[in-house]
């Protein structure tokens, strides 16, 4: 069998290795496509492949149906949005990913930005302390959890709300079950946002919910770009000069929000879980995936059921 990587924004080369070795140990032959940049390669790519594995490429219905001979697609990471799910199913195609293989990697990076944020970005000029502040984690899925363990040894407050989870779940952790997502903006000094792009979750980062945040307030998004509504979140930060907003994903309006200095921060390209440790866990989490589903039919992971 053909698997293919495809990765616009690449594994680090150990993840690679490790792939090619799985896979290869399986008898199953690996081609790599790395660092694209027009989408006509990725379409040249898949034509002969059998089963692939992407980060956040998007497989739209134009790539599904250009892939003939697919079976298998694998997202080495958490979210799935990238992958057109109807057009896989119509196609024919198991779709998965690797839960929880990078979220240690996106929790700490958003210690990483915490601490650069409260220390106004290293400006020289005396900052705050994380300690004793009160997080508000919006999602507590696997990198809801790993926020929550690495903000107790900070010495934080932690709370947390998730529509999924149910609130038990989340005491036992030893965190503080809020009862909406209100709440959470309301009584929190700093909220993480670790929330999927749904039809529920898109735009749904509004000026209201923001706008609850208590002075001083700091929202961070290491999720998706989708679930903030950037007009509005624009409106507010031009409403409110006390508020901050952090993200490892450029929002769309990068260039406006960027006017917001010292109160803006956003990577260049999405570093949640661009770490070799993640890459090696998800990527070859997903040539197991694939071996599996090869060798024995298993659809464990599968997302398109
Ligand atoms: C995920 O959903 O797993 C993360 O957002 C990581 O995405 P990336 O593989 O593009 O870094």
């Amino acid at each position: 069998m053909k698997v293919l990587v495809a990765t616009e924004k690449p594994f680090a080369a150990a993840a690679v290795e490790g792939i090619k070795k799985e896979i290869e140990g399986a008898g199953n032959e690996l081609v790599l496509l790395e660092k694209y940049t027009e989408k006509a390669q990725l379409l040249d790519a898949v034509k002969d492949v059998d089963a692939m594995i992407i980060r956040s490429d998007k497989a739209d219905a134009e790539v599904l149906e250009a892939a003939k001979n697919l079976k298998i697609i694998v997202r080495a990471g958490a979210g799935y949005d990238n992958i057109d799910l109807a057009a896989a199913t119509a196609h024919h195609v198991v779709a998965e990913n690797t839960p929880g293989q990078n979220s240690n990697a996106v929790a700490e990076l958003v210690f990483g930005l915490l601490v650069f944020t409260v220390r106004n970005f290293y400006n020289g000029k005396a900052g705050s302390e994380l300690k004793g502040k009160k997080l508000g984690i919006l999602a507590f899925g696997n990198v809801g959890r790993n926020v929550a363990r690495i903000a107790k040894g900070f010495g934080m407050e932690v709370a947390a709300y998730d529509a999924f989870c149910p609130a038990d779940v989340i005491e036992a952790a030893g965190v503080h079950a809020v009862k909406s997502q209100d709440e959470l903006f309301q009584t929190c000094d700093i909220v993480s946002l670790h929330i999927p792009a749904t039809p529920e979750t898109i735009k749904s980062i509004d000026y209201k919910t923001v706008n609850q945040l208590p002075k001083g307030g700091i929202l961070i998004n290491t999720a998706r770009k989708e679930v903030i509504n950037e007009p509005e979140l624009l409106k507010l930060l031009a409403e409110r000069e006390d508020l901050k907003f952090i993200t490892d994903i450029k929002p769309d309006a990068d260039a406006d929000f960027a006017q917001f200095e010292g109160r803006y921060f956003s990577t260049p390209k999405k570093m949640g879980a661009q770490t070799a440790e993640a890459n090696i866990n998800a990527g070859i989490a997903a040539a197991k995936q694939i071996n599996a589903f090869f060798k024995d039919g298993c659809t464990k992971f599968q997302v398109n059921k």
